[in-house]
């Protein structure tokens, strides 16, 4: 019998197309999502397409208490995981004044302290299976500081440094470290209307989320450990690691001010 794979953030955007995609591959799956946003429907929809069993959990990963919760409910259960995605993770654009004090914190505390904990939480579980692996979900951001959006991108960093250097940590114990860069995609009602605003710019770089989840599970199964996907992707991990940070911040400053239709 295969070993669960958690997934956070899994009601919806890529979070919904990973679990797609495991349980197309056969996994069985523990969701994880805020409360009240029809998780229990997604978990009996996957289960009857795929045949595989779906548990789900709602929670909000970004509080240390909940992940404790949800750290004893898998133990009490004795359920066996040997895949955690970290898929949950809040952003936006927003001049850096005018962002609320509680969302910034917000975006902190899911990011980093969330993704670091439930890590922290599940590692034990995922040492006694072989060959488990954990899939961090980063963005492109995390290459380029960018104005107009907050701490994200430098959450995103976080999370970046924080699986490379988990990987180097646990690769002898038989546990592997991912992380994916995704750059746009049209998940919800402000990335798709940010998306819309840009034209074909926007249309361009986009990748779909199903495309960047099948992407990344399938460069994690072949051993890579930094996941990049989609071409455009590719030229912008590039020009972000080779050109001056300082002219890269600029130019985005002029694209994301369009965006979001400032002077
Ligand atoms: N979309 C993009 O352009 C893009 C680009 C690069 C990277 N990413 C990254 O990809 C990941 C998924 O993004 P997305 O665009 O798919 O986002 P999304 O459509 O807004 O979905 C976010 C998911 O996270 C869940 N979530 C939010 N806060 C949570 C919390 N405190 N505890 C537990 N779950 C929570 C949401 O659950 P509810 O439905 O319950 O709110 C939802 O399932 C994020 O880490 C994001 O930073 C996105």
């Amino acid at each position: 019998m295969k070993n669960y794979t958690v997934i956070t953030g899994a009601s919806s955007g890529l979070g919904d197309a990973f679990a797609h995609e495991f349980a197309r591959r056969g996994h069985p799956l523990i969701l994880v999502s805020l409360p009240h946003e029809g998780l229990n429907g997604l978990a009996r929809q996957l289960a009857s397409r795929y045949a595989v069993r779906v548990l789900y959990y709602e929670a909000d990963m970004s509080q240390r208490p909940a992940i404790d919760e949800f750290t004893a409910w898998i133990e009490t259960q004795n359920i066996k995981i040997d895949i955690l995605v970290n898929n949950a993770g809040i952003g936006g654009s927003s001049a850096f004044q005018e962002a609320d004090a509680d969302y910034l914190d917000r975006i902190i505390q899911l990011n980093v302290r969330g993704t670091a904990l439930l890590t922290r939480a599940l590692i034990p579980l995922l040492l006694q299976n072989p060959h488990a692996y954990i899939l961090n979900v980063s963005s492109i951001a995390a290459f380029s500081p960018l104005p107009y959006k907050m701490v994200y991108p430098a959450t995103k960093a976080f999370i970046y440094s924080f699986s490379v250097g988990l990987h180097a940590e646990f690769r002898e114990r038989g546990l592997r470290v991912c992380v994916v860069h995704p750059g746009a995609m049209p998940t919800n009602p402000d990335i798709k209307a940010r998306l819309d605003r840009q034209g074909w710019l926007g249309r361009l770089s986009a990748t779909s989320p199903r495309y960047v989840a099948q992407h990344a599970v399938r460069a994690a199964l072949a051993g890579s450990t930094v996941i990049v996907p989609g071409f455009v992707n590719q030229l912008n991990y590039w020009a972000f690691r080779y050109l001056p940070r300082q002219a890269v911040a600029l130019l985005a400053s002029r694209v994301i001010r369009r965006e979001l239709a400032l002077a």
